[in-house]
C-alpha cells in the first residue's frame, strides 16, 4: 500500500509538471505548481482531490485554447489531460482503500473541482468546509466525477469544434436539422422543415422525396464498391466471419426486392412481418422492403411465435419472413416452430397470411421439425434462383411516408406499433452517427444489440449504413462460449466503435474481469444503451473494457424516438459515470412534476423527463391508434390541445429523471409501468396476461426485483381459482404460458402462488406492496386496503423462502426504493 502511495504521488508530481509547462498564462502556471508541491507533501488522502483538481485545471484550459482556436497548445493540453485522467482512475483504485470518512471529503473536493471546470476564469475556489450529508455526498461522489476525452480522440472526431452547439440552439430550431437532412441523398429537395399543421402528428421536410435503401446501399458504390457494408459474425467459432461488400448488398438486396414486388405482390404502403434471428439476410430484407417503399415490422428473433402473431395481425401483414433456425449458447435452434404458431395466432385475430418466406440458416439444409405447409411456405434460397441478378429501381417515396414498425411495451396489454418516417428518421440516425457514434466511413463499427430493437434499426443498420461505413453484425450471445468472445471478435475485425447495454457489461464484467487485457484491441468510442448503468460498471467498461483509451457515450432514448435524446457529444463535452448527459443537439428537455412545476437543475428532486420540441426521429404515430398515441405522450402536458404550435406539445417520454446542476440528466426509470429486464421493455399487462390465460389462475400480478445482472428482473404472484390448490405443475404452466405469449425473456425468476392478492377497497391489486415484498422494502402504510392482513402472511412466506433461497438482496438505493415504492401507479 505504502509503494503504490508513493509510486502514486511521484506519478502525479510528474503530470503536473507537465500541466504547469503547458498552462497558458502565469497564473495558472502558479495554479499548477501550488497542485504540484500539495501533491509531493501531501497525504495520500488528498491525492484524488489533487488529481481531480489538476485535472479541472487542465480542462478549463483546454476549452479556452479551443475557444481561442490555439490548436497547438489544445494538442499539448489535451495529451496532459489523458495522462492525468489515467491518474485519476489509479487514484480512484487507491480511494477505494481509503476510510469512509476519507471517501466523503474525497467527494466533497471532487464537487468543488467540477464546480471549477464550469468557471471558465479557472479559478479555483476554496474547498467549503459546511457539513453536507452522508447520502448527499455518497450521491455526488458516486456520480459527479468527470472524465475527460482523450486527446487522440477529440483531434479525430466528426464534433470537435464547440460552434456546432451555437448551430443546433433552440432559436434555430426547426432549420438546425437541416444539417443532419442534407447527410443524405435526396431526389426532391423537401420545401418545409416542420410541418406542424397536424400537430402532434409531426411532418418532417415535406415536399421532400428520397429513397432509404438508395442512401444506405447505391449511393456509397462509386467510392467503396468493394468495402465490406457489412461483417457477420455467425456464433460457433469454427466459422470464419462473412464479409458483405456494399457491391454484394447492393445485388442481395435488388434481388430479394425483386422476389417481394414479383412472387409476393408486395407495393409501397403494404407491410411485411419478420421474425428473423441476427444474420445478414436481415438487414437485406429490411433494405429490400426500404427499396420498395413496403413497411418492415421486424419482430425480436427471441420472441414466441405467439408474440409474432400478435403483431402480424396488428400489422395487417400477410407475409412473415422469418428463417428455419439460428445459433444460440452452442445450440441451432428451431425457429421455423415459431411461425406456425404466429400464422395460427394470427388468423385467431382474424388476419390470414398468405405466404411464409423461410431463409434457411444453411441452404439446402432444413433446421428445423416441423414441416414445411404446401403453397404457404417457401424456401427463400430455392425462390432466389429465379431472381439472380435482377435490378429493382428504388421507389421514391415522400419524406412522411412510413418506413417501419417497431412494437414496444406501454401500461396496457397490447403493444404499441410505434410508425417511423422515412426522411426524418433516416436523417436523424445518420446526423447522431456521425457526431455521437463519431463513425467514419472508415470506422469498423460494432453494435452488439439485436437488430430486432430500435437500437439495432437505427444504430446497426440505418445510421452506419447510411454513412457508408462497415458494421459488424454477431449472431450468438456474448458470452458464448465464454467472456472473452466479444474482445476476441474485437481484436481479429479491428474493431474501433463498440456499442452495447449495461446488462452485457455486468454480464461480460462479472464472468471475465480479466478478460478483455488478454487481448489486443482498440476501441476509440465506446456507448452504453438501454438502462441507467451503475458508475462501477461505467468505471469497469471504461477501464478495463475501453483500456482507458476510449469516450463513452451512454444515450438515453427510447423506441418511440428513433433516435437518441440525451448523451454527451464525445469530443466537447466531459463523460460523468451514470448520468446520460445533457440533451443531445436540437432536443430540449424539461423536468416537470404531475402539476407542470418545472423542477430545477440542481435541486437533487426527481420528475417526469419531457422534450420540449419535436425533432426528425420522432415517431408518427401508434400504427391503427392515434388517439392512444396523444393520449401516451402528449396529453399530459398539453398546454393547448388546439394549438399548431409545437411549443404547446411537449413530449412526455414516461420516465423519471434527476437533473444535476451541471445540466447532465440521471435516468430513473418508467413511470408507466414497464419493467425493463436486461434492457428490454417488457409490459406488466402483458406478463400478466399471459399468466391468466392459465386455467387455474385467478388474478396475477407481476413485479420487478433489481437484480445485480439484469437491472430488474420479474416475480409473477398469482391467486388460484377456488378449488384449485397450489402446486408445482401450476406455477410451471405460468411459466409456459408466459414463454409462449410473450418469450423467454418475460420467463419470471419465481412464481408465487398465494391465498389473495392485498387490494384496495375498491379491489385494485396494489403492485406497490407485492414488489416491496419481493424487493425486502418498507411495504409502507397498508391500514386502508381491504385486506391488510394478508399482506404479513404473504411477507412472511415470501421472504422465507427468498432467503433459504439466498436470493437476499442488497440494499436498494435510495432512487431504487423510490422506484418500488411507485409501482403500479400508472393505471
Ligand atoms: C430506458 C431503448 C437509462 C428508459 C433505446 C427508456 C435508459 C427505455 C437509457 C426505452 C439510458 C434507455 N439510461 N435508461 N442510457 N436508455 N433507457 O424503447 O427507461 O427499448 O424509457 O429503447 O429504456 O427502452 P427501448
Amino acid at each position: 500500500m505504502v509503494m503504490t502511495q508513493q509510486y502514486l504521488a511521484g506519478e502525479l508530481s510528474v503530470i503536473l509538471e507537465e500541466v504547469q509547462a503547458a498552462a497558458s498564462s502565469e497564473a495558472c502556471a502558479r495554479q499548477a505548481w501550488d497542485l504540484r508541491l500539495e501533491a509531493e507533501s501531501a497525504p495520500v488522502t488528498a491525492l484524488p482531490s489533487a488529481a481531480a483538481r489538476a485535472l479541472a485545471l487542465i480542462n478549463s484550459l483546454c476549452w479556452e485554447s479551443l475557444a481561442l482556436g490555439d490548436t497547438a497548445a489544445f494538442a499539448r493540453q489535451a495529451t496532459v489531460c489523458g495522462e492525468l485522467h489515467e491518474f485519476g482512475f489509479c487514484a480512484h483504485l487507491l480511494d477505494e482503500e481509503l476510510t469512509p470518512k476519507h471517501r466523503l471529503r474525497c467527494g466533497a473536493l471532487r464537487e468543488e473541482a467540477r464546480q471549477m471546470t464550469d468557471n471558465t476564469e479557472g479559478q479555483i475556489p476554496e474547498p467549503r468546509d459546511e457539513q453536507i450529508s452522508e447520502a448527499q455526498i455518497a450521491v455526488h461522489w458516486r456520480e459527479e466525477e468527470y472524465f475527460a476525452p482523450p486527446a487522440r480522440f477529440i483531434g479525430q472526431a466528426n464534433a470537435s469544434d464547440p460552434a456546432i452547439f451555437e448551430r443546433f440552439t433552440e432559436d434555430k430550431f426547426p432549420e438546425c436539422f437541416r444539417e443532419y437532412a442534407d447527410l443524405l441523398t435526396w431526389d426532391t429537395y423537401w420545401h418545409t422543415t416542420l410541418d406542424t399543421s397536424n400537430a402532434p402528428f409531426w411532418k418532417w421536410f415535406t415536399g421532400g422525396r428520397l429513397n432509404a435503401c438508395y442512401n444506405c446501399v447505391d449511393r456509397h458504390l462509386a467510392a467503396d464498391r468493394n468495402k465490406a457494408a457489412l461483417i457477420w459474425v455467425p456464433e460457433p467459432e469454427s466459422a470464419d466471419p462473412v464479409a458483405v461488400t456494399y457491391q454484394e448488398l447492393y445485388r442481395r438486396v435488388n434481388e430479394f426486392a425483386a422476389l417481394l414486388r414479383d412472387f409476393c405482390g408486395l407495393q409501397a404502403g403494404d407491410r411485411v412481418t419478420l421474425h428473423m434471428p441476427m444474420v445478414p439476410e436481415l438487414p437485406i430484407v429490411m433494405l429490400a422492403c426500404a427499396r420498395l417503399g413496403v413497411i418492415h415490422s421486424q419482430v425480436f428473433g427471441g420472441f414466441s411465435g405467439g408474440a409474432c402473431g400478435h403483431r402480424i395481425a396488428d400489422s395487417g401483414s400477410r407475409v412473415l419472413i422469418t428463417m428455419d433456425g439460428y445459433y444460440r449458447g452452442g445450440e441451432l435452434t428451431d425457429h421455423k416452430v415459431k411461425a406456425d404458431e404466429a400464422i395460427e395466432t394470427s388468423r385467431r385475430e382474424g388476419q390470414e397470411v398468405g405466404k411464409v418466406l423461410v431463409w434457411r440458416r444453411h441452404p439446402g439444409q432444413y433446421a428445423s421439425k416441423v414441416p414445411m405447409a404446401e403453397g404457404r411456405d417457401f424456401f427463400v434460397d430455392e425462390l432466389l434462383t429465379r431472381y439472380r441478378d435482377h435490378i429493382v429501381a428504388p421507389v421514391s417515396m415522400p419524406a412522411e411516408a412510413p418506413l417501419f414498425i417497431m412494437y414496444s411495451s406501454g401500461t396496457t396489454g397490447r403493444p404499441k406499433g410505434c410508425q417511423h418516417s422515412t426522411g426524418g428518421y433516416l436523417a436523424y440516425v445518420a446526423g447522431t452517427s456521425r457526431y455521437y457514434q463519431d463513425i467514419h466511413r472508415d470506422d469498423t463499427y460494432w453494435c452488439m444489440a439485436d437488430i430486432g430493437w430500435i437500437t439495432g434499426h437505427s444504430y446497426i443498420v440505418y445510421g452506419p449504413l447510411a454513412l457508408g461505413t462497415t458494421s459488424v453484425i454477431y449472431e450468438g450471445v456474448p458470452n458464448y462460449p465464454d467472456a472473452g468472445r466479444p474482445w476476441r471478435i474485437a481484436e481479429r475485425l479491428g474493431v474501433t466503435i463498440f456499442h452495447t447495454s449495461p446488462t452485457a457489461i455486468r454480464l461480460l464484467r462479472k464472468l471475465g474481469p480479466e478478460e478483455p487485457n488478454k487481448y489486443d484491441y482498440h476501441f476509440k468510442h465506446m456507448t452504453t444503451v438501454g438502462e441507467p448503468i451503475e458508475p462501477e460498471v461505467w468505471r469497469w467498461y471504461h477501464g478495463a473494457v475501453g483500456k482507458g483509451e476510449a469516450v463513452i457515450v451512454d444515450t438515453w432514448w427510447q423506441t418511440e424516438n428513433g433516435g437518441f435524446l440525451g448523451s454527451t457529444l464525445p469530443a466537447l463535452q466531459p463523460m460523468k459515470p451514470g448520468s446520460c448527459g445533457p440533451g443531445v443537439l436540437g432536443i430540449y428537455p424539461v423536468i416537470w412534476d404531475e402539476d407542470g412545476n418545472e423542477i430545477k437543475a440542481g435541486s437533487g428532486k426527481a420528475g417526469n423527463i419531457c422534450i420540449r420540441n419535436p425533432w426528425p426521429g420522432t415517431f408518427q404515430t401508434i400504427w391503427g391508434d392515434p388517439d392512444r398515441y396523444i393520449a401516451t405522450y402528449y396529453q399530459k402536458y398539453c398546454k393547448n390541445p388546439d394549438s399548431k404550435d409545437w411549443r404547446d406539445w411537449p413530449y412526455f417520454a414516461n420516465d423519471g429523471a434527476v437533473q444535476a446542476a451541471d445540466g447532465y440528466y440521471r435516468i430513473l426509470g418508467r413511470v408507466d409501468d414497464v419493467i425493463n429486464v436486461a434492457g428490454h421493455r417488457l409490459g406488466t399487462k402483458e406478463i400478466e396476461s399471459a399468466a391468466l390465460t392459465v386455467e387455474e389462475i385467478a388474478e396475477a400480478a407481476a413485479v420487478p426485483v433489481i437484480d445485480e445482472l439484469r437491472g430488474r428482473i420479474v416475480e409473477m404472484y398469482v391467486s388460484l381459482k377456488p378449488g384449485f390448490t397450489p402446486s408445482k405443475e401450476i406455477k410451471g404452466k405460468v411459466v409456459t404460458a408466459i414463454e409462449t405469449e410473450i418469450g423467454k425473456i418475460a420467463r419470471p425468476r419465481t412464481v408465487w402462488i398465494v391465498a389473495d392478492m392485498p387490494k384496495t377497497r375498491s379491489g385494485k391489486i396494489m403492485r406497490r406492496v407485492i414488489a416491496s415484498v419481493s424487493n425486502f422494502t418498507d411495504v409502507g402504510d397498508v391500514s386502508t386496503l381491504a385486506n391488510p392482513e394478508i399482506v404479513d402472511e404473504i411477507r412472511h412466506h415470501v421472504q422465507a423462502q427468498k432467503a433459504a433461497r439466498g436470493e437476499v438482496p442488497r440494499e436498494l438505493t435510495p432512487e431504487e426504493a423510490a422506484e418500488i415504492k411507485a409501482f403500479g401507479q400508472a393505471e
